[in-house]
């Protein structure tokens, strides 16, 4: 593979200035289109990142004018923006270089009609040959439409005119196993050497997933009691009061473990744990995170048995108002066995962190909303405060990713009074009061780096192998059934097997939101 950056660009650079492009969105009429690609282009434009020549062409089956995609994407934006209201100069600029472009996926010709357009679009805008394809279609069109992009030779570009960059940018699922994932590579790769292909995880375009790394390695305090001599266990969770929304028919084909661990929490985990890169370019980062992957012990079926938790929620009822269960949603199979919560002990097998235990939960129709990451160090001996030795906690850094972004760490410290009794208080630092509102979305983020031709924050093939690698032990087992589906109710933590996971090392999982954790999960 090669993995050598296109145009070597970096991550630590200030901003460079965008160059124009044209964006090709597959699949432009879905969910994705309206809610993020477009508002973020228009923020984007809006703040003056992206010139004010960028082209955005949305290819997709149904017949439709320009007019009527401007009309629908505008509807988006209006409702999904990060800033808001609307400012009408900007929209009618930017939409008057938003076309559409009918075609189903398999036609050679629907592709011939679009490499003529965007010739065109490359003289009356100057685009220069550059082109950023979005593949936002359901993951079976992949193949098809990467094929076709071959046979067209619109992926191609000339190595002796890099500014005439061809990039791809792959939505997820990326694949649902080793073999499918591989597969798809191998596919993509035919068409698009790696340095063209950005995988999202738009967990990576999160400022507080970025923020992990700059916390962990400009500060030289935590570098030091980064490891098994002081770190007793993590837990990172992604929580979610939502159910499936409508994605029933998705669902069945992933499950939480396939939709969020191996991807979001995957990543979040190597962020946590990888040694400090040599340099601050995509791969640097990305050979380190593939390190932690890699060392991570792929799971027998003991492993299952023992370090994995799966359960579906039943009807019950969120914040008083009742609330279907999994099995009664829109395309979901009245017997399936797919799971809307998954928790996993796992291990990384490095002189880093040999012998403690990651805990990683995600779930749906939680009780609580969020994504944490909390490293627990180990306890002070309890020598001096023995008497008080319950009330004596762990210090716990949680790393907020979202909401109430920040970072809060547990101390203890003596209450006022004329005794020695010991309470557990937080020193926080909230994003929101330091820094303001000012959050570019994810998408934002993401579109700009490719379109920059910055891969650091995108996932490289090597990385998502691994990734699935580790998924796919569990999977087998849990087909085998060696972790039985468990149930949970609604507006809860999740199954009470899960707490026994933790319960059978001593341990509790957290209560999502710092100020909560000396009240124990709840
Ligand atoms: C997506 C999953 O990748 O992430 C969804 O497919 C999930 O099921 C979503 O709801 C969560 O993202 P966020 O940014 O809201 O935490």
């Amino acid at each position: 593979m090669n993995s050598k950056n296109e145009e070597g660009r970096s991550a630590s650079n200030a901003t460079p200035a965008a160059a124009p492009c044209a964006i090709v969105i597959f699949g432009a009429t879905g969910d994705l289109t309206a809610r993020k690609l477009i508002p973020a282009i228009y923020n984007l434009t809006r703040d003056g990142v992206l010139p004010r020549s960028t082209v955005v062409i949305g290819f997709a089956r149904r017949p439709k004018t320009d007019e009527q995609f401007r009309q629908e994407v505008l509807d988006g934006v209006i409702k999904f923006s990060r800033s808001r209201p609307v400012e009408p100069a900007v929209w009618n600029d930017l939409s008057s270089r938003i076309f559409y472009h009918q075609s189903t996926f398999e036609d050679a010709a629907g592709y011939r009609s679009l490499a003529q357009r965007l010739t065109k679009l490359d003289q009356t805008h100057g685009l220069g040959g550059r082109r950023l394809y979005y593949l936002s279609t359901s993951p079976v069109e992949f193949g098809t439409i990467v094929d076709q992009l071959l046979e067209t030779g619109l992926g191609n570009f000339d190595p002796f005119n890099q500014a005439a960059w061809r990039r791809i940018i792959v939505e997820k699922p990326f694949g649902r196993d080793l073999q499918t994932a591989r597969d798809l590579n191998t596919h993509i790769n035919r068409a698009f050497d790696e340095s063209q292909v950005y995988r999202i995880d738009h967990y990576l375009g999160k400022q507080t997933v970025q923020n992990l790394m700059v916390f962990r390695f400009a500060n030289g305090i935590f570098e030091p009691i980064w490891n098994r001599r002081y770190v007793d266990h993590v837990q990172i969770t992604v929580g979610e009061t939502i159910g499936v929304e409508g994605r029933g028919g998705y669902f069945e084909t992933a499950g939480t473990l396939r939709d969020m661990v191996q991807n979001h929490l995957m990543q979040l985990l190597a962020l946590v744990a990888m040694e400090p890169p040599v340099a601050l370019d995509g791969d640097a980062i990305r050979d380190e995170k593939l390190r932690v992957l890699r060392s991570i012990p792929l799971f027998g079926g003991k492993d299952v048995a023992e370090r994995t938790i799966r359960g579906q929620y039943t009807p019950g009822q969120v914040n008083g108002q009742p609330v279907i269960g999994y099995l009664q949603e829109r395309g979901v199979h009245p017997d399936s066995t797919i799971e809307t919560y998954a928790a996993v002990k796992l291990f990384i097998n490095n002189w880093r962190w040999h012998g403690v235990p990651f805990y990683l939960r995600s779930g749906k129709l939680m009780k609580r909303q969020g994504s944490e990451v909390n490293i627990h160090f180990n306890s002070a001996p309890g020598v001096l405060f023995n008497a008080q030795a319950n009330r004596v906690s762990r210090n716990v850094l949680t790393l907020r990713i979202q909401p109430g972004e920040g970072i809060s760490l547990l101390i203890n410290a003596k209450r006022p009074g004329t005794a020695t009794k010991i309470a557990p208080v937080h020193m926080d630092f909230e994003y929101h009061e330091t820094f303001g509102s000012y959050s570019p979305e994810a998408y934002e983020r993401l579109l700009l780096d490719a379109i920059l031709g910055d891969s650091t924050l995108f996932i490289r093939r090597d990385e998502v192998e691994s990734s699935w690698a580790i998924i796919d032990g569990i999977e087998q087992g849990w087909e085998q059934g060696l972790s039985p589906l468990t149930r949970y109710e609604p507006g809860t933590w999740g199954p009470v097997e899960a707490d026994a996971l933790l319960a059978q090392d001593g341990r509790l999982w957290d209560a999502l939101g710092s100020n909560d954790r000396d009240k124990g999960p709840q």
